[in-house]
């Protein structure tokens, strides 16, 4: 079979119509609410414990840090009040052999080693005056420090939430895996490897990524009502939304204020579907499971987000590699517009390996609207170590990438347009003609062409959505989700600390 009908009928097999992104939505919607029923289920939602989102006016210095898939930042966050605020951030990569450790001892030693340094660097004085302080009186109980930092931790993978700072994690995603941690409470062990180093900081709040996402959407949407929803499309994927407290039917066992009549929950919406009543499912999504640290797990964020999307392409290119009916990246392809040497694809390709081919290729292949595709050709060179491919090998790359983008997007639609409806927002005349505002983060959102339009595209076809309420909803980008988000809760946290000291001096 010639190349172009092979890849046609590849194309094909990533085509998610409407009627697929529909009962997407109806599946989505019925998850979402066996997850508010009870424990264990595919969608998690996991209760926050945060009750409310800010309007701006919050005041502060806090710190703030983020374990998420593939770095670890640290951050100090100034809001001024009137929704701005001043960053200071460095970021680290998260060595490879530490998201596999033995130990949970040691991530979270090199984790503490990072704020030490961030500290250091930045805070000095702050530092040092503390240190002295510290030195001056005999007994840890008696020592009482205003000026420790609180910090909001950033903790991007699913947890079971007991508190504002306390849970559990249930499992890891992404590269991580190291058992040892699985079932500790994960702001316990970095406070300790805090507390071995003597800093001055207090694990005020644990925040998933979104939930930071949703604080910092609301924090600073101009005129904003409050953002529905935060949601990454990053290396994985993820929503947090508001929902009301009489929907939440599952015991929360910690502490909330229960004034706001409201409950940010962590869907973790990447294991949506785990069980495949709805989701697509292509021999590449299977070997791609097969061979992934968690089969049957993450099946939604699998298809979805960054991590996954290159992998995807890869298998689909050594399939295309292997079959003997087609001629791909042979050196017998040619093209009229084409001055090229022979193709060649080096042994040590990293097409050869597994999560080889980073998802910023299919960025590249949708971007590239040169006549060549000199832009894609010259990705494939440099990264893949794909040299001289023909124009129809490239032609064949990009549109599987492109098909593999497209199916993610919409597939990110079911998921924005389930939660939209379930806030009840776009028919409730209080709120009749009022934006709808998502927040969102991530690699994808930020640099996949298109990837916002597609997904805006496909919630207009939705049922109870349709054109005019897509027109309401804005996808904006959220600024710096894991830095003020995070900065917010902490401040949130800290106030129901300060709530708790002044009810304890009142009570006496
Ligand atoms: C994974 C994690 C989730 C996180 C998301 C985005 O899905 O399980 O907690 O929010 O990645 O980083």
């Amino acid at each position: 079979m010639a190349l172009a009908a092979e890849t046609q009928s590849i194309v094909n097999q990533f085509e998610y119509t409407d009627d697929d992104v529909n009962k997407g939505v109806k599946e989505f919607l019925r998850q979402m609410a066996e997850g508010l029923e009870k424990d264990g289920t595919s969608l998690s939602q996991i209760p926050t414990y945060v009750t409310g989102v800010p309007n701006g006016t919050e005041k502060g210095l806090y710190m703030a840090v983020d374990l998420g898939g593939t770095n670890f930042r640290v951050c100090s966050v100034k809001l001024n009040g009137d929704g701005t605020f001043n960053i200071t951030s460095d970021k680290v990569a998260v060595p490879k052999a530490l998201m596999v450790a033995k130990t949970a001892e040691e991530l979270f030693a090199f984790l503490a080693l990072q704020i030490k340094k961030f500290l250091e660097k930045h805070h000095g004085d702050h530092f040092e005056a503390h240190i002295r302080r510290r030195m001056t009186v005999s007994s840890p109980e008696g020592y009482k420090d205003e000026n420790v930092f609180r910090m909001g931790f950033t903790f991007s993978f699913p947890v079971q939430q007991m508190g504002i700072n306390k849970g559990t994690l249930i499992r890891w995603t992404k590269g991580f895996d190291i058992q040892d941690a699985v079932g500790k409470d994960v702001c316990a062990l970095l406070q300790q490897e805090i507390d071995k180093l003597h800093l001055p900081v207090k694990v005020a709040a644990l925040v998933n990524d979104t939930v930071g996402t949703l604080m910092a959407h609301s924090y600073g949407a101009p005129g904003s009502h409050g953002a529905v929803l935060g949601a990454i499309f990053g290396t994985g994927t993820n929503g947090a939304y508001v929902e009301k407290l009489s929907n939440v039917k599952k015991p929360m066992v910690g502490e909330y204020d229960t004034s706001t009549g409201e409950m940010v929950i962590n869907t973790e919406w990447g294991s949506f579907d785990n069980q495949l009543n709805v989701l697509p499912n292509t021999p590449w999504d299977v070997v791609l499971d097969k061979q992934s640290v968690n089969p049957g797990f993450q099946m939604y964020e699998k298809r979805v987000s960054g991590m996954f999307l290159g992998e995807i392409l890869r298998l689909v290119i050594l399939d295309l590699l292997k079959n003997p009916d087609v001629s791909f990246l042979k050196d017998d392809n040619s093209s009229t517009n084409d001055l090229r040497s022979t193709t060649d694809i080096a042994e040590t390709s990293s097409i050869f390996q597994q999560w080889g081919v980073d998802s910023s290729i299919l960025s590249v292949a949708a971007g590239d609207h040169t006549p060549a595709l000199t832009l894609l050709r010259k990705g494939l060179d440099d990264n893949l170590q794909i040299h001289a491919a023909a124009y129809e090998d490239a032609q064949a790359i990009k549109s599987v990438a492109d098909a593999i983008g497209r199916r993610a997007a919409r597939l990110a639609a079911v998921a924005i347009a389930a939660i939209v409806l379930q806030t009840g927002k776009l028919n409730d005349p209080a709120h009749k003609d009022e934006p709808i505002d998502v927040g969102v983060d991530g690699s994808l959102v930020e640099h996949y062409p298109y990837f916002r339009e597609m997904i805006h595209e496909a919630l207009s076809i939705v049922d109870g959505i349709g054109k005019e309420g897509a027109k309401r909803i804005r996808i904006g980008l959220a600024e710096d989700g894991s830095g003020v988000g995070a900065a917010l809760i902490a401040l949130v946290a800290a106030g129901m600390e300060k709530n708790t000291t002044d009810a304890e001096e009142i009570l006496g």
